[in-house]
């Protein structure tokens, strides 16, 4: 059976590495991504994966996104809900009202949009799976990041309750809690601590991994190879569940 797989922000960082893995498995791949010469670039590149370009929060948009996987894929057997943004650091007292609601627009509005624009062709396929992109932040909470960690909290139960009403028809769903994950984007993080403390990148990669046991960041592969298993047919009686994958973080800090 070839698995048919929507990828939300799949062009680009984790979402990116997921798409190549199913795709490189045999599976026909279909990313939803706002960024939309990463789109082109990608489907360009790669005959295995097409694209369309959207924001998930704009559920019109995800209307005419299960139009395009339906005439792509002609049908879905697996979504990867991927697609999640930070948000600004600011203490609770100080976070501005906007910017809440723009990260629970993307984080939670936007996974509820295309989840719910999806159930009907999972429920048509032979095997389905729902994987949400959480966070470590979904495990602790998170100074400073209050409206991200609240959406991937948030995600738990939305998965949790996915999975207890799609059980019954086989469909399965879980969240992938990813600690800090290596590439450019940790990079820039590290450099900018580092120039703002006057100490190395070194000195600031020891830091940003005190709290885990495991010190080194996380291989987006190795979360992309976890979504797969996830999907596949090993995992029929795995649902409702988290996995932490993040070095045995003890906190978000
Ligand atoms: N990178 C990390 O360290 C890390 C750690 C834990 C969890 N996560 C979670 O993993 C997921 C992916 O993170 P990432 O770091 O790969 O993201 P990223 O910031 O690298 O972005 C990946 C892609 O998301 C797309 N995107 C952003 N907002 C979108 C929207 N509203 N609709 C459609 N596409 C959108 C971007 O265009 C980009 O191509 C997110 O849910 C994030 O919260 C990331």
């Amino acid at each position: 059976m070839t698995q048919r797989v929507l990828v939300t922000a799949g062009a680009g960082g984790i979402g990116l590495a997921i798409a190549r893995v199913f795709a490189a498995d045999g599976a026909a791949v279909h990313v939803a991504d706002v960024d939309a010469k990463a789109v082109d670039e990608l489907v360009r590149a790669d005959p295995r994966i097409s694209g369309s370009v959207l924001d998930i929060a704009d559920a019109a948009a995800v209307a005419r996104l299960a139009e395009d996987v339906r005439q792509k894929l002609g049908g879905l057997d697996v979504l990867v809900n991927n697609a999640g943004v930070a948000g600004p650091t600011a203490a609770v007292a100080d976070y501005p009202e906007e910017a809440w609601a723009s990260v629970i627009g993307v984080n939670l509005n936007g996974t509820f949009n295309v989840t719910k624009a999806f159930i009907p062709m999972l429920k048509a396929s032979k095997q389905a799976s729902i994987v949400i992109m959480s966070s470590v932040a979904g495990r602790f909470g998170y100074p400073n990041r209050c409206a991200y960690a609240t959406s991937k909290w948030g995600l738990v139960g939305f998965a949790k309750t996915l999975s207890m009403e799609l059980g019954p028809l086989g469909i399965t769903c879980n969240t992938v809690h990813p600690g800090a994950v290596e590439g450019p984007r940790i990079q820039r993080v590290l450099e900018g601590r580092a120039e703002a403390s006057g100490r190395s990148v070194d000195e600031e990669v020891e830091l940003a991994l005190a709290n885990q046991s495991i010190k080194a960041f996380v291989d987006p592969r190795d979360i992309a190879e976890l979504v797969r298993f996830l999907a596949g047919p090993h995992a029929r009686s795995i649902s409702g569940q988290s996995f932490p994958i993040d070095g045995d973080s003890k906190s978000t800090q």
